[in-house]
């Protein structure tokens, strides 16, 4: 299965998702890695790993692109035949033109247990509201932002003296763990229905 991982940071999904497919865990290709942000560690990591990179064009707004961009964004989709849109850690709220194509064939993941604490800085949030665990969610990419079908999800623990830096370093644990592993299914399940 093609897919291809949109990310605006650091990257360490892309690379948990990379690892597991180079041992042979997922039945998957990373044709491409795209970003918004042509300073992100995420293409560095790419590039490393001799997969293609593309640079979206920056755009007026900072939390979504506009739909000439988005355009851009399914051309280079196209062009890499990719079938599964991996969303790790890009921030750039994804709208009409691109769903109009790839709705169903987008997934997300969120650093709480949806619905709760939707949005940025989710581990944060969590922390403030002093609730006993938080966690990750993996998710269908909908119009409502943080709000489509889960698909999976695991806990995290909040521990006596946890900052936001380490209450969010235990959920990235968590995530690179979750991630591959929901990839994995959903990419079997793929494959069983082409083949059946
Ligand atoms: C993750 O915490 C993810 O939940 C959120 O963005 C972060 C991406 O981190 N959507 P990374 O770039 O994969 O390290």
């Amino acid at each position: 299965l093609n897919i291809a991982v949109l990310g605006s940071g650091k990257g360490s999904n892309f690379s948990a998702i990379a690892s597991a497919i180079d041992r042979g865990e997922i039945p998957a290709k990373i044709a491409v890695v795209i970003s918004d942000n042509p300073g992100a560690m995420i293409l560095e990591k790419a590039k490393g790993l001799g997969i293609p990179t593309e640079v979206l064009p920056r755009g007026k707004y900072k939390t979504w692109l506009e739909p000439w961009i988005e355009e851009e964004l399914v051309r280079i989709l196209k062009k890499y035949h990719i079938e599964l849109v991996v969303l790790a850690g890009f921030m750039r709220v994804l709208k009409e033109t691109f769903l109009s194509c790839y709705e169903g064939k987008t997934i997300n993941i969120h650093p709480s247990l949806l619905p709760a604490f939707k949005g940025k800085e989710a581990w944060k949030a969590a922390l403030e509201a002093s609730v006993k665990e938080t966690g990750c969610t993996v998710h269908w990419v909908s119009k409502e932002v943080d709000g489509g079908q889960i698909i999976a999800q695991s806990k995290v623990p909040l521990l006596p003296g946890d900052t936001p830096e380490i209450l969010h370093a235990r959920i990235q644990q968590a995530e690179h763990e979750l991630y591959p592993r929901v990839l994995k299914a959903i990419c079997l399940d793929w494959l069983n229905q082409k083949g059946g």
